[in-house]
């Protein structure tokens, strides 16, 4: 049976950098709160005019050039995002017109920032049962142009930042190589924990002047209970896969983790022995680019040279939903 493995990985941050001083001259928050609660410096964000589509594109250049392939060999597009360019057709859409694949097969998956591990598990399936050889797994967020920019929304405004993040997927017969183990969870108790209310097809009409005065269009969180939840499922998740795989967490030799919060990766990192040399965190530069920070983490990973081959790879995710976990990939 064929298996995935990442052949192309790119990124795109946009240009402009916000620091968290210029946030403090918007809303009642510090440097020294936000790097202390989170370990965020600054994040990108997008000028205006800017698609998620856009920054989709100038990733792909770079994926494309790894991979040594050409374009017309992608059989399929998996988009990750919480912020599509629209409500529907589906974010794929945009981003195959953009790219130049159309005609191929195209899917969005909506699962926030663990959206990108989805993306990928699914991609593994699809190349598994043989229906397709080449994919390519998007994971696109602009997020700067649906935050509360006042003290109210401070608690998440100062988290996520713009950016993009692709990785290309191709089946492999090589039996020492491509992913050896998911974990996949989710748990929608919690979907309200960390969520955008409105517009919502649950409302009649979707959205109206109320919804945008009492400022229900933006994301809230109730950050202590996501924190709490993450440094236990992400730990749980690392060793139901290590657990699945028959190796242990210290046979890993890289993690590349979700970037939410620098304390929770640090927590995890702990709790499991994970040394510093076996990750690499790069949220003190972009804050949570939710589904586009696992490309984004592997392509800083593979430009360092954190990961060579024949190297055992781990992903792992936590975010809204609640949904979580991990893959292992021989790389
Ligand atoms: N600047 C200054 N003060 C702030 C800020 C801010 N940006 N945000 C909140 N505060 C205040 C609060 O109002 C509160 O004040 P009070 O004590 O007077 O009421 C105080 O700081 C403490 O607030 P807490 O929410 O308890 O702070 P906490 O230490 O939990 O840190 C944080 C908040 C950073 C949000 C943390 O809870 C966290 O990281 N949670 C997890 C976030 C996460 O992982 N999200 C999931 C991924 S996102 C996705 O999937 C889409």
């Amino acid at each position: 049976m064929p298996n995935m493995k990442i052949t192309g990985v790119g990124m795109y941050v946009p240009e402009r950098v916000v620091t968290n001083d210029d946030l403090a001259k918007l809303m009642d928050t510090s440097d020294e709160w936000i790097v202390q609660r989170t370990g965020i410096k600054e994040r990108r964000y997008a000028p205006e005019g800017m698609s998620g589509a856009d920054m989709a594109e100038k990733a792909f250049a770079g994926a494309l050039k790894q991979a040594g392939i050409e374009k017309t060999s992608i059989e399929a597009v998996i988009s990750a995002t919480l912020s599509p360019d629209h409500t529907f057709p589906g974010m794929a859409c945009f981003i195959q017109e953009k790219l130049g694949l159309n005609g191929c097969a195209v899917m969005d998956i909506r699962n926030q920032c663990t959206g990108f591990l989805y993306s990928m598990a699914v991609a593994d399936a699809w190349i598994r049962t043989g229906l397709f050889k080449t994919i390519l797994i998007t994971g696109t967020e602009l997020h700067s142009t649906a935050l509360d920019f006042t003290t109210r929304g401070r608690d998440v405004t100062v988290i996520f930042g713009d950016g993009a993040g692709v990785m290309i997927a191709q089946a492999t017969d090589e039996p020492d190589k491509g992913v050896i183990a998911t974990d996949l969870h989710g748990d929608g108790k919690y979907a309200k924990a960390l969520w955008v209310e409105s517009e919502g097809s649950v409302f009649h009409p979707r959205l109206t002047h109320k919804m945008l005065d009492e400022k229900r269009i933006y994301p809230q969180m109730k950050g202590p209970l996501v924190f709490a939840h993450a440094i236990r499922r992400l730990p749980e998740s690392m060793q139901a896969a290590c657990a699945k795989a028959g190796v242990t967490v210290a046979d890993v030799d890289f993690w590349a983790f979700h970037q939410a919060n620098l304390r929770i990766n640090e927590f995890a990192c702990q709790g499991l022995g994970i040394p510093p040399e076996k990750t690499l965190h790069n949220i003190q530069k972009y804050g949570n680019t939710t589904a586009a920070t696992l490309p984004i983490v592997l392509h800083e990973a593979l430009e360092k040279k954190l990961i060579k081959p024949g190297m055992l790879v781990g992903f792992a995710t936590f975010g809204a939903g609640f949904t979580w976990g991990t893959m292992l990939m021989r790389w």
